[in-house]
């Protein structure tokens, strides 16, 4: 099949070409088509030879192309349908089950909870995951961490990675070496960092997994809402686009506050502006039961799916122990 180019005549494409307009979208519709604008005096200066004639013809070449391959509505939805995003494992059977089998590569998915409650180890753990092999339940890709409250926690993860390492002694696995970590305190150079720096990473890595922990830390202090509203559009707008582009999943941590009705439940900060934002929320809480592992008693946490477009609102209990974030064993999950 030719090309919206070669169809055009010799001229035509030349002006085209010198444009830098390529398909008859952008014709048509991208902030390029100013150029094409008989009344922009700039095109004749760029395109020395060109004439409003020649633009009518480009344009009028453009719709005709695009008119002459209608698209159905069902020729749009098939391909979406046939799209499987990936998605990377918790590393946690009950947690896998609950959110159908981990973070998908889609979108951006918040995980909120109040401080202490185990999100970090959640991130850490699924920083490992995702260097894990298809088989099991990782990407086998690396992790951006971009920290901006707390100095990462490379000794703990250390010790996760140690432990999931000795679990696939077949795999011959070196967790520690996929991970590139950042800290970035301030809104502006976390933007920098995301907007500027992390796509050259992703070109020249095979990333799976965007951390930011947290975007609450680093918003939640603003007074300039309409500001806030901005920058975080901007960031968003980043993240999903890189999610889509290299097929990898992005998660970001959100605190809670306390609501000001006096009702017990937390609510995650940012308001609504954010939640429209991700694509997917899950809220970790501390459940009052406490279990005994090796000789130590500990909390028992839930991760609950508080929207997600693919998966119903489920949730799924767990431990965090020396090894990293575990389910309930058998026994106690019965009771
Ligand atoms: P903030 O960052 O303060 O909002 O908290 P967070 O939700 O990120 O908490 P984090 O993931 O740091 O988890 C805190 C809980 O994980 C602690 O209360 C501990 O129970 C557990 N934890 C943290 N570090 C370790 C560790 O090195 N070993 C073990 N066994 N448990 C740990
Ligand atoms: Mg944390």
């Amino acid at each position: 099949m030719t090309n919206f180019l070669e169809q055009l005549p010799k001229r035509i494409r030349d002006i085209a070409e010198s444009l830098n307009v390529l398909t008859p979208e952008e014709v048509l519709t991208t902030p390029r088509v100013k150029f094409l604008d008989t009344r922009v005096t700039s095109v004749y200066t760029l395109v020395r030879k060109c004439t409003p004639d020649d633009v009518r013809v480009l344009k009028d070449a453009a719709a005709k192309w695009l008119a002459e391959t209608p698209l159905t509505a069902d020729s749009l939805f098939k391909p979406l349908a046939n799209v499987r995003w990936s998605r990377v494992s918790f590393g946690c059977p009950a947690l896998d089950r609950c959110t159908g089998g981990g973070v998908v590569t889609r979108g951006i998915t918040e995980i909120c909870g109040a401080a202490g409650v185990g999100k970090t180890q959640l991130l850490l753990q699924l920083a490992l995951c995702v260097q894990l092999p298809l088989q099991l339940g990782g990407l086998g890709k690396g992790v951006a961490y971009i920290c901006t409250e707390d100095v990462f926690p490379a000794r703990r993860l250390r010790e996760m990675s140690n432990a999931m390492e000795a679990r696939y002694p077949q795999e011959s696995l070196n967790l520690m070496g996929n991970v590139f970590v950042e800290h970035q305190r301030e809104i502006d150079t976390l933007i920098n960092c995301v907007v500027n720096h992390l796509p050259r990473l992703l070109r020249q890595h095979s990333i799976g997994l965007i951390v930011i922990d947290s975007v609450g830390a680093i918003f939640r202090l603003f007074t300039d809402y309409l500001e806030r509203a901005r920058l975080m559009r901007r960031l968003a707008n980043a993240l999903i686009s890189y999610a889509d582009k290299y097929n990898c999943a992005v998660v970001c941590v959100n605190q809670v506050s306390s609501k000001c009705n006096g009702s017990s439940d937390d609510a995650p900060c940012l308001g609504l502006q954010w939640s429209h934002l991700g694509r997917t929320r899950m809220c970790i809480t501390r459940v009052p039961k406490q279990h005994m592992v090796q000789d130590q008693l500990l909390t028992v946490r839930k991760l609950e799916i508080l929207y997600s477009p693919e998966t119903p609102n489920d949730f799924a209990e767990f431990l965090i122990t020396a090894q990293g974030v575990v389910e309930l064993p058998a026994k106690v999950r019965r009771l």
